[in-house]
């Protein structure tokens, strides 16, 4: 698919919620979302990696960012309700949700696939990104278009030997994405898939350590789908399951 240029002010005024905002993918996604104009919430677990992506951010000049330190692995429904709640105070809408955060989990033969792994895996991947969806609709139904944006991946659509948790995370994603696209079809809220294909970070280097990492796409160079996607120009496009590499 082509993927359109939008405007460098394209998102002025929205409001974006993006998980795993550290590093990597997710980390890239809110910087280039405050360039274009939006207020962006910081998502993730690490508050010093948040930090420098606020300071970035302010020092560009973009919209004051908001920080929300928070691991995936342990959040409540009562942590993600909260959540929704301090948002609808301090913005009155979530105009976009990037539901990016991750881990790859322990690649090994399915004979030995750990248990506990596996439901790592599945908390942080799955069952946190249907928890937070779920508890932020409020304030995505108050945003007069509101975009939601799931991670998937290759193994996400053809499985892979070793890759058993992650790959079958992946699958639930693009469900959880199609479900919910088909229940909100013809509604404010749209939902689509962004498969970011090989990508140069921190969860790329654990999974490949021996690839020559100059091969391989930046953050940055994802990007135009990323932003497509938050802006009204795509607000046409639900159940989508689209490759940010073309
Ligand atoms: N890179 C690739 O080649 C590739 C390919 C296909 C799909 N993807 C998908 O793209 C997304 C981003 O991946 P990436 O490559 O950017 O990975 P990354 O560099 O490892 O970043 C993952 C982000 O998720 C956050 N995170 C992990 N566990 C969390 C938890 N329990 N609570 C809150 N935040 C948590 C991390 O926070 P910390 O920094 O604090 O750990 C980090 O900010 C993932 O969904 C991944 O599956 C990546």
């Amino acid at each position: 698919m082509h993927i359109p240029e939008i405007s460098s002010n394209a998102l002025q005024d929205k409001v974006i919620l993006v998980t795993g905002a550290g590093d990597g993918i997710g980390r890239e996604a809110a910087l280039h979302y405050a360039r274009h104009g939006a207020s962006v919430i910081l998502l993730g677990r690490t508050v010093k990696k948040l930090e420098a992506v606020y300071d970035e951010i302010q020092a560009a000049g973009g919209p004051e960012p908001a920080i929300v330190p928070l691991d995936m692995k342990g959040a409540t429904k009562a942590h993600y309700q909260g959540m929704c709640a301090t948002i609808m105070d301090q913005f009155g809408r979530l105009d976009g949700l990037l539901n990016n955060a991750g881990i790859l989990g322990v690649l090994s033969p399915f004979a030995h696939i750990d248990h506990d792994s596996w439901n790592d895996v599945m908390q942080i991947n799955v069952t946190a990104q249907f928890m937070l969806t779920q508890a932020l609709l409020p304030a995505l139904q108050a945003a007069p278009k509101a975009s939601v944006v799931f991670t998937s991946s290759g193994v996400g659509r053809k499985g892979r030997a070793f890759w058993g948790p992650y790959s079958v995370s992946k699958f639930a994603t693009e469900g959880l994405a199609q479900v919910m696209a088909d229940e909100y079809e013809g509604s404010s809220l749209r939902v689509n898939v962004i498969n970011p294909g090989a990508t140069r970070t921190t969860m790329r280097s654990r999974a490949y350590p021996a690839e020559d990492v100059n091969k391989l796409a930046t953050p940055a160079d994802l990007m135009p789908l990323y932003l497509y996607l938050m802006s009204d120009d795509s607000a046409e496009l639900n159940g989508e399951s689209l490759d940010a590499q073309g």
